[in-house]
């Protein structure tokens, strides 16, 4: 019969947050679910928006800068002011930054968590119409902190929870939470839920793709191009790796997360601290990688979550995936140390 190929035993994030919040024991306030309520609503109000910004003229620049130097697309803009809002609307983020917003935002009331985020990750590719995505980081705020901006300075591996939703032929949501594993959401449209899809993903300990953006293969210290060139013209009768950069962090980390490979943004001397920010791009991403069995390092072979940024747009040189596929470039950057 059709009834056992239907599955009506469906998880949407609200229930498999609910389930989680009592894995978490009594002490769990509940507060941590509404703050990631609030974030799924940012989700689906930004795909919203991405979906029908050809048609209602969002794409384009805003005509403004953002304080990383970027130009703003009109969506950056919009995507921020979404997230900003559903932040402030759910009572629990006390300091937000954002990389559209040049200062960290503070909330009056007492909110317990410190939210970093990028709204719109990728956007010069948004009027070609590639997958573009929202990458986010929840730390917990020091129970003496008063909430300034130096308070989300923190190392990754104080986040209690990050992931990233990538804007594609669906939106997908990849969710960890610290010491847990990372699980993947798929919005469907017509429910207006996101359904658990990959649960427990887990990154392949090897695979020869590898995704950086070779335009950048001038301004290369030795060590980069000594590990390019070893995966592009191995030794012996190794297969060259293949290669495949799409330019948006969130669609390359989730090809990289589905199939394996390495993904990297190192620093360089266009670049002397990397392109990519750390609170909002770097760590978030290296989060999810760890916590799916891979690895990520910065361009000094500090482990990613280790480092520290020092002001809240802070950048960072970064190579993460596979487990094997990092060591392979710790390998040959130790020569160079
Ligand atoms: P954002 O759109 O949030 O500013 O981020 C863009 C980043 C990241 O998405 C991507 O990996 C990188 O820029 C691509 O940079 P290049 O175009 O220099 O390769
Ligand atoms: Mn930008
Ligand atoms: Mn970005
Ligand atoms: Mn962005």
């Amino acid at each position: 019969g059709t009834s056992e190929d239907i599955d009506t035993d469906i998880i949407t994030l609200t229930r498999f947050l609910t389930e989680q919040q009592h894995n978490l024991g009594s002490h769990a306030t509940g507060d941590f679910t509404l703050l990631c309520h609030a974030l799924q609503f940012a989700f689906k109000s930004i795909a919203y928006y991405i979906r029908r910004a050809t048609l209602i003229n969002l794409v384009g620049l805003a005509g403004s800068a953002n304080s990383t130097g970027d130009d703003q697309k009109k969506l950056d803009v919009i995507g921020n002011d979404i997230f900003v809002n559903a932040m402030r609307g759910c009572g629990k983020v006390k300091v937000l930054v954002s990389e559209e917003v040049e200062e960290a935002i503070v909330f009056p009331g007492n909110g317990k968590y410190i939210v970093v985020c990028d709204p719109i990750d990728g956007s010069s590719n948004l009027d070609a119409g590639v997958s573009v995505g929202t990458i986010f980081g929840i730390f917990k705020l020091s129970d003496d902190a008063e909430g300034v901006a130096e308070d989300a300075c923190k190392p990754g591996t104080e986040l209690v929870a990050s992931g990233f939703t990538m804007y594609g032929a669906s939106a997908n949501l990849v969710l960890t939470m610290k010491g847990g594993e990372v699980n993947g959401f798929t919005l469907d449209n017509a429910l207006g839920e996101f359904i658990l899809s990959h649960p427990n993903m887990r990154i392949p300990k090897s695979r020869p793709i590898y995704s950086v953006n070779e335009g950048n293969t001038l301004y290369w210290d030795d060590a980069c191009k000594e590990y390019f060139d070893s995966i592009k013209f191995p030794k012996g009768n190794g297969k060259p790796y293949s290669s495949r950069y799409i330019g948006s962090m969130v669609a390359d980390a989730y090809r990289t997360l589905c199939y394996g490979g390495i993904f990297a943004y190192p620093a360089d001397k266009k670049s002397p601290k990397g392109k990519l920010r750390i609170l909002y791009e770097c760590a978030p991403m290296a989060m999810v990688m760890e916590q799916a069995g891979g690895m990520a390092i910065s361009s000094t072979r500090q482990r990613m979550l280790e480092v520290v940024p020092e002001h809240i747009h802070d950048r960072s040189g970064i190579f993460m995936g596979s487990e094997n596929e990092v060591k392979k470039v710790l390998e040959i950057f130790e020569k160079y140390a």
